[in-house]
């Protein structure tokens, strides 16, 4: 098409005219071109043209904060964010057009007209820029930040989300909200966890948006032009991180938001649930039956049945006429007692805990002092107000309640809060310690606080003791108290497959001890999907098996012969595991890393692990590769990423970079192993408190790459452990070397374990070892993990044992470094 002179020259003086007039009148309001600039060492401070105040701030050389607001910023106060910024190497320059900040590991470009940001890598490469024509802007009290779309960009994370594990071409919201049987495409469900990374180009990142209010992301649903993120209120205020390994976004980001405590061992044994277990006969029942059965477990819970009419901080007296002697003596059995407890306080004259909540004027008020009530359980309640000292406190001295009667855990449900009727107004005020605010920035945190108040009180009144936490709803940080369970899902076969994503992008999102219900809360599992979820919740960070209140029983042995035999075979391994399964946790207290594992954090750029076919897949630890099937598949394709993986049942070798169709067995789920890895594991016991033999058996599977694990021990029980009382040693094996070394141990904790017995995976009977240059005895072994299903072929002709013969050999633990060539 060709344009006259004249028509161009009208184009262009109708677009000057109309444009600023569009900008000025749109309901949409930028954030404007900056007018003032303030540097410090690692700060810069701007105002604009359209009233905006901004800052930007490295915290580390990987994370840099962007804050800004429509007025003077506020009082810099997050109930997520526990580290201040550290000092850092950086160098801020401007000119006319932007102001650079430089670190170590990325470089900020602040675009002065209008105010946007890019980060880039050392080397010039886009990481992240803001949408260069619509950067942040304001939409009455709601504020957005509109990021670039790169080419081919995914996202991952944002904790608790339905959905695929590429989150590109959706968009969610956070609220936290009790989703009662939720479908599997429901959005939200009941956490907030507003970190995601994205990833693109062989680059990946991660946004924190550190903000409470109903919160918005949109990674490209309905258009194609933007990712962003926004709130219904509050200061746009997030954290940029860039690592180039995903793994260490994860541990930045967990720097930043707090890291989980080392659990009490028991708290990773097998915990039986049901709503509800009453009275005290029906839980002696299902203790000794669990043990009769050898069917080990760590844990009974008890839900709401347990009080007298839904009020909290009391026991039914019918039912549990002495609790501290059933606590006592579960105990002895091996047991720990677990409680729910829900923030809803009946009101009612005469009871104890909502007179003291009065006399303490701890509950949730409306802005003309009137206590909220909204109806739950118990009938119409009061709240107390989490987010105060005071609220806590209050909590806290309850606790002691439980406590003292032997309770070791605390399962703090209905905290989003849930209501019936689902509606908690917006007038209801949160006192935020003491910045007052409304229920729109105090629901997502709720929470989070009242996990907080628990871990506090147990903490507290359990002595050195670790309390066991758990929580249903969340926000970022919740990893400092509590483990996350995803709510009431269904017993169908498309919640186990969703339970793992969920629980894959928890652990992304800083969330190391997680759960689902195993066998589903809502709805009778199927014996197949029974037996194929025990299974998997044997690799799941927590493990309980529960479900709702009219549904069949759940419990292994109620789904027939041979599903019990395969869930005592994978509970049993699950224990076996122990060592390998609490060095792990040990590691995500360090570093924030998952057990649970999305194939994303260490293949991510390798495209077939987002596949819809694959993207379930998940590594447990960094040692096992584990393929989630339904019950109702006996074969399907699976993805083995780059390097070598072993048939944990075989031995077989399967190399990766391949796709494979395979055979799924309905008692053997599908389990490899990464070469070279390093997996310690005890005898059987029947809890964690039972003594294993004095041996540790350490798997060792050949292989072309470098590894190493930390092997970590302690009592399992108390805080002695920060005091020294633990023992660590690294265990690292080299193919170039050809050696397998166990370093000194580190820490005053005496092991229980005086020999260490190493599986030699992959060596053949020629294969000679020496351990500290000495020839050594190997022997023809039998690597097994699970037993056949023996009551349908008591000969064992067609179900021989399963396993392999490996070599083994012994060595005795002096604690001492050791090294065995191979
Ligand atoms: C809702 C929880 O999600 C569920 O696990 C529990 O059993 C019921 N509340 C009853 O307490």
């Amino acid at each position: 098409m060709k344009i006259s002179y004249k028509t161009l020259a009208v184009l262009l003086l109708t677009t000057f005219i109309s444009l600023p007039s569009l900008a000025q009148n749109s309901p949409v309001k930028g954030v404007g071109a900056v007018s003032k600039v303030s540097i410090s060492a690692q700060k810069v401070t701007m105002n604009t043209d359209q009233n905006a105040h901004v800052e930007v701030t490295v915290y580390t050389p990987t994370v840099v904060r962007v804050r800004m607001d429509k007025q003077p910023l506020g009082k810099d106060f997050s109930y997520a964010v526990v580290t201040q910024p550290q000092q850092a190497k950086v160098n801020i320059t401007q000119n006319d057009k932007e102001v650079t900040i430089q670190t170590d590991s990325l470089q900020a470009r602040i675009t002065k007209n209008p105010f946007a940001v890019a980060f880039y890598t050392r080397d010039g490469k886009v990481i992240n820029q803001d949408e260069e024509g619509l950067t942040t802007s304001w939409i009455g009290e709601e504020v957005t930040t509109y990021k670039k779309m790169q080419k081919g960009e995914r996202f991952i994370g944002l904790g608790e989300k339905t959905g695929g594990l590429d989150r590109r071409g959706s968009g969610y919201t956070n609220w936290n909200t009790d989703a009662y049987a939720y479908t599997t495409g429901q959005d939200p469900l009941y956490t907030t966890f507003p970190f995601y990374i994205g990833i693109h180009n062989g680059l990946n990142y991660g946004i924190f948006f550190d903000n409470s209010y109903q919160s918005d992301f949109n990674f490209g649903a309905s258009n194609d032009r933007f990712s962003s993120f926004g709130a219904q209120g509050g200061e746009m205020d997030y954290y940029f991180f860039y690592h180039t390994k995903l793994a260490d976004l994860i541990t930045s980001y967990t720097f930043l938001t707090g890291r989980m405590e080392l659990p009490p061992l028991w708290s990773l044994g097998y915990q039986q649930n049901r709503y509800s277990y009453y009275p005290e006969t029906e839980v002696f029942r299902i203790a000794q039956t669990l043990r009769e059965k050898k069917i080990p477990a760590d844990g009974i819970t008890l839900d709401i049945h347990y009080m007298d009419k839904y009020k909290l901080f009391t026991w039914d007296k019918t039912r549990f006429p002495d609790p501290a002697a059933m606590n006592k003596k579960l105990k002895d059995m091996g047991f720990r007692t677990t409680v729910i407890v829900d923030p809803g306080i009946k009101i009612e004259e005469g009871y104890g805990a909502y007179e003291r909540g009065v006399k303490d004027d701890v509950f949730l008020k409306y802005p003309d002092g009137k206590y909220y009530a909204g109806e739950v359980w118990p009938g119409w309640t009061h709240f107390p107000d989490f987010t105060s000292q005071k609220g806590r406190e209050w909590w806290k001295k309850e606790i002691k309640f439980f406590a003292e009667t032997g309770v070791d855990g605390f399962w703090n449900d209905m905290n989003e809060i849930a209501t019936w009727g689902q509606k908690m107004p917006n007038n209801v005020l949160f006192n935020f310690e003491g910045n007052i605010t409304t229920h729109k920035e105090g629901r997502n945190v709720y929470g989070l606080q009242m996990a907080r108040a628990s871990y506090e009180g147990a903490r507290q009144h359990m002595q050195n003791k670790r309390p066991f936490i758990l929580s249903r709803a969340g926000f970022s940080g919740s990893q400092r108290y509590s483990a996350i369970w995803t709510g009431d899902n269904r017993a169908e076969d498309s919640h186990m497959i969703l339970g793992i994503r969920l629980l894959n992008s928890l652990g992304v999102s800083g969330v190391a001890f997680s759960a689902m219900d195993i066998g589903g809360f809502t709805g009778n599992a199927p014996v197949g999907l029974f037996a194929r979820w025990i299974q998997l919740g044997a690799f799941t960070p927590y493990f309980r098996n529960h479900t709702g209140v009219n549904t069949r029983s759940a419990e292994p042995w109620a789904f027939g012969e041979e599903v019990t035999e395969i869930a005592r075979n994978f509970i049993s391994l699950r224990y076996k595991l122990m060592p390998y399964i609490y060095s792990n946790m040990y590691e995500a207290t360090q570093s924030g890393q998952p057990l649970m594992r999305t194939l994303a954090i260490d293949y991510t750029h390798d495209d077939k692990v987002y596949n819809g076919e694959f993207e379930s897949q998940y590594q447990f630890g960094k040692a096992f590769l584990i393929m989630p099937f339904e019950s109702t598949k006996n074969y399907g394709k699976v993805y083995f990423p780059q390097g070598k993986w072993y048939d944990l049942w075989t031995g077989e070798v399967k190399q990766g970079n391949r796709e494979e169709m395979i055979g799924v067995q309905y008692n053997k789920l599908p389990i490899y192993v990464k070469e070279s890895s390093i997996i310690p594991m005890q005898s059987l016991v029947q809890h964690t408190g039972e003594m294993p033999t004095d041996t540790l058996t350490v798997h060792v599977y050949r292989g072309d790459v470098a590894n190493s694990f930390v092997y970590y021990e302690d009592d399992g029980e108390s805080y002695d452990y920060q005091k020294g009382g633990f023992y660590k040693r690294t265990i690292t094996y080299d193919p170039r070397r050809k050696s397998i070394t166990f370093g000194d141990a580190e820490g005053n904790f005496k092991t229980k374990f005086k020999h260490v017995k190493v599986m030699l995976h992959g060596y053949d009977e020629k294969a000679r070892f020496k351990v500290n240059g000495k020839k050594a005895d190997t022997k023809d072994d039998f690597a097994s993990f699970i037993d056949p299903i023996t009551r349908f072929d008591p000969q064992g002709t067609a179900n021989p044992r399963i396993g392999y013969s490996v070599r083994s050999l012994v060595v005795r633990n002096d604690n001492g470094r050791f090294t065995i060539n191979f």
